[in-house]
């Protein structure tokens, strides 16, 4: 079989490795992948928002099946197009990516149908969000309605953060249409969980939880960087808290988005927060997270074309995902000053043991080399019996990859050790 996969990080990277363990495989084209990954795949230098190209390129080359990682091709409509053409893909199509592509869209659905989420309110214009946050309550958070690169959320602290927010979303338009209209919701509190899950519209299994450390510094500080680091599974979600979400969250969404008429396929992302009331859906990504994936996809013991095709044709069951029981780590190593400003360039090299749990997603090739291109350079990824086995082997491995202004967080899945050792 001839796959193709659209999007060049991480997330592809461990997609890609584990695709290619199904014997069927014949060759993986990465679109435009990035040059850590030219050794599990051929690269094309077509970029994952050239619809047309993509297309075309999918056509010339008769590609038997398509994935689509990343969130921009599937709120442009990739999946519409590529199957228009005839072409089976991994994927919500257009009209469901929209879970993701506006959050106006999604905070509407949960309250139609009842799906617990913070309290909110949408604004289409500065001037009346201004004059709602006079009286709002502290700490409050403003969510541009559209896809920000993952920086379209601001918790404000006090009330001159949240006007300047506005105003620099609303006036200043830094996230361009995005930011035209804003949620400014509830501030809520509780330990993250991040579920992703394959669905084909009428099933939805979960795949095993996670943890997300969007902080660039140890201890949860400095700037969001969406996703210095990984643990799976997350210790705080326990059995008891998956078969509520379950109820109250997994199977009301998918049955919503059916009534909807936008029936999702594909991976759906559920980002919780375990709050004091509950378990609450702070956000939906229609798509594997980053750097969730390189955690959850070593975890699972089913071969992922298998399920990728069952939930494209409407055939998914819970008998073919399987995951171990393991754990997982995954340190993200980034280049120094990222996201402010780094230098790139710099060789990358790294033990030919430690190949196999590394996954690059910003990396290029130059006269053989593999030169860092990016802030978030690459994940270190290991699995072991226990979550305290995981991350040790997992900084292990970090001393055996090497690149000048290298910069990891220290602290991945210490929180979540020592919750479960209360
Ligand atoms: P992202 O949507 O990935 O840019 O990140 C948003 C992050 O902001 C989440 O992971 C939460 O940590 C935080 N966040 C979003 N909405 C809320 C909320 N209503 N209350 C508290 N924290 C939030
Ligand atoms: N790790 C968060 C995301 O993929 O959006």
């Amino acid at each position: 079989m001839k796959i193709l996969v659209v999007g060049g990080g991480g997330r592809e990277h461990a997609i890609i490795k584990k695709l290619k363990e199904n014997k069927e495989v014949e060759v993986i084209y990465a679109l435009p992948g990035n040059g850590g990954m030219a050794k599990d795949a051929i690269l094309v230098p077509i970029g994952a928002k050239e619809i047309d190209k993509i297309v075309a390129f999918a056509v010339e080359n008769n590609i038997d099946y398509a994935v689509v990682a990343p969130d921009d091709p599937l709120v442009l409509g990739a999946v519409d197009a590529l199957e228009e053409k005839g072409i089976p893909c991994f994927g919500p199509r257009k009209d469901a990516a929209i879970i993701e592509g506006s959050k106006i869209f999604s905070k509407n659905l949960m309250k139609k149908y009842g799906i617990p989420t913070a309290a909110y309110e949408v604004f289409e214009n500065a001037k009346d969000a201004i004059d709602y946050l006079e009286t709002a309550s502290l700490p409050i958070v403003i969510k541009a309605d559209g896809l920000a690169l993952g920086k379209g959320v601001i918790i404000a602290n006090t009330k001159e953060e949240a006007v300047g927010a506005v105003r620099s979303m609303m006036e200043e338009g830094v996230f361009g249409a995005s930011g035209s209209r804003v949620v400014v919701e509830e501030f809520l509190t509780g330990p993250e969980v991040s579920v992703l899950s394959f669905t084909d519209g009428k099933t939805v299994v979960p795949m095993v939880s996670s943890m997300d450390h969007k902080r660039a510094k140890d201890n949860d500080e400095g700037l969001n960087m969406g996703g210095m680091g990984t643990i799976a599974p997350n210790p705080y979600y326990t059995d008891e808290i998956a078969k509520e979400c379950m109820e109250t969250i997994f199977l009301p969404t998918i049955r919503a988005m059916k009534a909807e008429g936008r029936e999702f396929r594909g991976c759906l992302y559920f980002g919780l927060m375990l709050t004091p009331k509950g378990p609450k859906v702070i956000e939906y990504n229609c798509r594997f997270g980053d750097p969730e994936t390189q955690v959850v996809l070593p975890l699972l013991e089913s071969d992922l074309l298998t399920i990728m095709q069952a939930t494209t044709k409407g055939e998914l069951t819970e008998e073919i995902v399987k995951f171990k029981s393991d754990a997982a780590c995954c340190v993200v190593m980034a280049s120094e000053g990222y996201p402010v400003s780094y230098k790139s360039g710099f060789e990358i090299t790294m033990a030919q043991e430690v190949e196999d749990t590394v996954y690059v997603a910003g990396a290029r090739l130059e006269e053989g080399k593999v030169l860092t291109a990016g802030g978030r350079v690459l994940g270190v990824v290991a699995v072991a019996k226990t979550l305290e086995e995981a991350i040790a082997a997992a900084y292990g491995n970090v001393q055996r990859v090497h690149f000048e202004n290298a910069y990891y967080r220290k602290d991945i899945g210490k929180r979540a050790l020592e919750a479960t050792k209360c």
